[in-house]
C-alpha cells in the first residue's frame, strides 16, 4: 500500500516503516501518525512478519509534533482532535517494535521512540523533550516514560531544561539498547529484528506482554500474569518443537502455533 508520509517495506520476516517528511525533519503531523500506525498494524497482522522496525532519515528520526499545526490551536481544538490518544494504538501492537534512531528524536519524536520496545541509536542521535521551550509540556508520554525508564531525577532534567542528551548518555540512562557508528543503526536494528523474528512467535508475543505489564502493575500481579502466560505456552506446538529440537540437537522449526 502507498502512503504519503511513510514508506513501508519488508526484509524477509522484518517489517520496516520509514517516516518520510524530510523537509520538516520528519515532524509528526496527524497524517504521519495515522499512516505509520496503519502500516505497523498491517505488519502486526501479517503471519510472515516476526519483528518490526520504525525509523526515519539519517538526519532525523522525528523532530517532534508538527509545530505549524499547533501554533494557532486552542485548548478546545486540541481536546476535540485528541490526536495523541491515537498514538495509543501503537501500544497495542503484539509484535516487537524496534526504533532505529539517527539524528533528532525530539518531543513527540522522542516519545515515539520511547513507545517502541527497543531502541538502536546511531552515535549522532539526540533524545530530548524541548516542549518546555515552546511553552508546553510533553503530551504523548514523555514525562511518564522518561520517569519510569530513566528515573525521576533524569526525567526532571530532560523535561525542565528541554535540552537533548546524546545517544551514549541516553544509553547510560537506560532508554537506548545499543549505540552504533553513524550510518549503522538500521543494519544493527535489522540484525536484532532478525534474531527476534527467528524465535517462536507465540513466546515472543507473550514475553513482550509480560515485560510490558511490569510497568503497569504490582509485582505480585505481574508475577501472577507471567506464570499464567508461562503455563499457556505449554499448550503450543512451538514449545514441543523447541524442546524436542534441543534434545535431538537439531534446529527448531517454529510454526507460531
Ligand atoms: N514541526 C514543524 N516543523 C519543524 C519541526 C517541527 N517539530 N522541526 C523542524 N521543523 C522544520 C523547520 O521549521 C524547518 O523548516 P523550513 O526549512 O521551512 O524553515 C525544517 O524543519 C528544518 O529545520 P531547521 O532549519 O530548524 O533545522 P536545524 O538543523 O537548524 O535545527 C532542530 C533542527 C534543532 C531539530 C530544530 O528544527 C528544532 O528545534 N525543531 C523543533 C523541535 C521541537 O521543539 N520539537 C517538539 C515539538 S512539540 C511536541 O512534540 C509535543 C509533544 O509532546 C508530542
Amino acid at each position: 500500500m502507498a502512503y504519503e508520509f511513510v514508506l513501508a517495506e519488508t526484509d524477509g520476516p522484518i517489517g520496516i516503516v520509514t517516516i518520510n517528511r524530510p523537509a520538516v525533519l520528519n515532524a509528526l503531523n496527524p497524517g504521519t501518525i495515522a499512516e505509520l500506525t496503519e502500516a505497523l498494524e498491517a505488519f502486526d497482522a501479517d503471519d510472515a512478519i516476526g519483528c518490526m522496525i520504525l525509523t526515519g532519515s539519517e538526519r532525523a528520526f522525528a523532530a517532534g509534533a508538527d509545530i505549524t499545526q499547533m501554533v494557532d490551536a486552542g485548548p478546545v481544538e486540541v481536546l476535540r482532535d485528541d490526536n495523541f490518544s491515537r498514538w495509543a494504538r501503537l501500544r497495542a501492537l503484539h509484535k516487537p517494535l524496534i526504533a532505529a534512531v539517527s539524528g533528532y528524536a525530539l518531543g513527540g519524536g522522542c516519545e515515539l521512540a520511547l513507545m517502541c520496545d527497543l531502541i538502536v541509536a546511531s552515535e549522532s542521535a539526540q533524545f530530548g523533550q524541548p516542549e518546555v521551550k515552546l511553552g508546553i509540556i510533553p503530551g504523548a508520554g514523555g514525562t511518564q516514560r522518561w520517569a519510569r525508564v530513566a528515573g525521576r531525577t533524569a526525567a526532571m532534567e530532560i523535561v525542565l531544561t528541554g535540552d537533548p542528551v546524546s545517544a551514549v548518555e541516553a544509553q547510560r540512562l537506560g532508554i537506548v539498547n545499543r549505540v552504533v557508528p553513524v550510518g549503522a543503526h538500521l543494519d544493527e536494528a535489522r540484525r536484532l529484528a532478525r534474531t527476534i523474528a527467528s524465535r517462536p512467535p507465540l513466546a515472543v508475543r507473550l514475553a513482550k506482554e509480560a515485560v510490558n505489564q511490569a510497568q503497569e502493575t504490582s509485582l505480585s500481579a505481574g508475577l501472577e500474569l507471567e506464570r499464567k502466560l508461562f503455563y499457556l505456552l505449554f499448550a503450543s506446538e512451538d514449545k514441543r518443537e523447541g524442546m524436542r529440537a534441543f534434545l535431538e540437537k537439531r534446529p527448531a522449526r517454529f510454526q507460531g502455533r
